[in-house]
């Protein structure tokens, strides 16, 4: 079994202009966007199935500086090293979203971080692993290359994928879920759920809720779901949280489930923590460590901590500026900060001492990050 490759780490994260080679229709509101990637690159942009591009376009955004925007790579680490495919379904008034399904084109080129995140196995996956994920929507991109990824590299690996869609007609990657059911029928098992019509294996329809799940699951998977070595979670925060309450619930251990999150648009989410003025230095400085090298900057009231750095250091790594992406994440070296929210960071990475630079305000008048770790 291959394990999964390392991501990038930050001192190689850079941004590279390049060339759109195919801009394929997935849904009415879907593209597949590929990227060719040019051979003294491909050592850069080698990835870890799970994890995202950041893609800026210059020149747009209100103020021209620019939109960046994070899409996760669908394609296997075993796929051709000279492309790179992500998903991009388009957004109620996004920007970058609405640009790609309507106007992008072959041969279009546009600015691409080098992979990053780190949603996917940690960990070298152990031989025959049983594996599942529960995804909603534009959750099945990341997944799509984990599945394959773990499956092309273990001849007795399985994984079971429970989906859950509006429609069939606004199901992404549904051919290619669908290959992967034909190459492997004894080791894929793939479930599709429609919220808004009845699939075809007569599934009610109705939200993949916490307990729908609770039922479903373990007739999906007798006497195993707690035995899966791991679960990958992936959509919008209801439905990520309501699956893990449900994995909860039946037993699987927490260090088995993995999870990232793709919108907090539902009003599920709890609200944000604004920093409070009894924690709030009158005076804070952020000194941070960006690609070996570092500053120390006033941090403005009220400003975040990314927000002081990018100030003075256009090449600070963020791209949602809402704490759920995790492509600003630092490592806390010395003070104390206040996140205002994270759907980003996993538990143990808040305990070994990360935070999301985005939603950090300073709690202390020294702060010091490093991007690099
Ligand atoms: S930029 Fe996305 S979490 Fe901070």
């Amino acid at each position: 079994m291959t394990a999964p490759a390392p991501a990038a780490s930050r001192q190689q994260a850079a941004f590279h202009p390049l060339t759109v080679v195919r801009v394929e229709r997935l849904t009415e509101d879907a593209v597949a966007l590929t990227f060719a990637v040019p051979a003294e690159l491909r050592e850069a942009y080698r990835f870890h199935a799970g994890q995202h591009l950041a893609i800026r376009r210059r020149g747009a955004g209100g103020n021209g500086g620019g939109v960046r925007r994070t899409y996760s790579i669908c394609s296997p680490e075993s796929a051709d090293p000279a492309e790179l495919t992500v998903g991009v379904r388009e957004v109620a008034g996004g920007e970058f979203s609405t640009y790609a399904n309507r106007e992008l084109t072959a041969g279009d080129v546009l600015e691409v971080l080098t992979p990053a995140g780190r949603f996917g196995l940690r960990e070298r996956p152990r031989p025959g692993g049983h594996y599942a994920a529960i995804v909603g929507g534009s959750g099945i991109t990341p997944v799509l290359s984990i599945a394959a990824t773990l499956l092309a590299g273990d001849p007795q690996a399985r994984f079971c994928l429970v989906r859950s869609d509006r429609t069939a007609l606004s199901t992404m990657f549904l051919e290619e879920a669908a290959d992967l059911k034909d190459r492997w029928p004894e080791r894929f098992q793939l479930v599709q759920t429609l919220s808004r019509e009845e699939t075809q294996a007569g599934l009610e329809s109705g939200r993949l809720d916490e307990g729908r799940l609770e039922r479903l699951l373990p007739a999906l998977l007798p006497d195993t779901v707690a035995a899966v070595d791991g679960w990958f979670l992936c959509g919008p925060y209801g439905l990520v949280q309501g699956a893990e309450r449900a994995l909860r619930t039946l037993g699987v251990a927490r260090r088995r489930i993995h999870q990232e999150i793709f919108h907090v648009d539902d009003g599920s989410a709890p609200p944000p923590v604004a920093p409070s003025a009894d924690r709030t230095p009158d005076q804070a400085s952020v000194t941070a460590t960006l690609d070996g090298r570092s500053g120390n900057w006033e941090v403005r009231p009220g400003e975040t901590l990314l927000e002081a750095v990018l100030r003075n250091r256009s090449d600070a790594p963020y791209a949602c500026k809402g704490g759920v992406c995790g492509t600003c994440r630092a490592f806390l070296v010395e003070g104390e900060v206040r996140m205002e929210r994270n759907f980003a960071l996993e538990p143990d990475e808040l305990e070994a001492g990360y935070v999301l630079a985005c939603q950090s305000h300073p709690a202390t008048e020294r702060v010091e990050l490093d991007f690099d770790r």
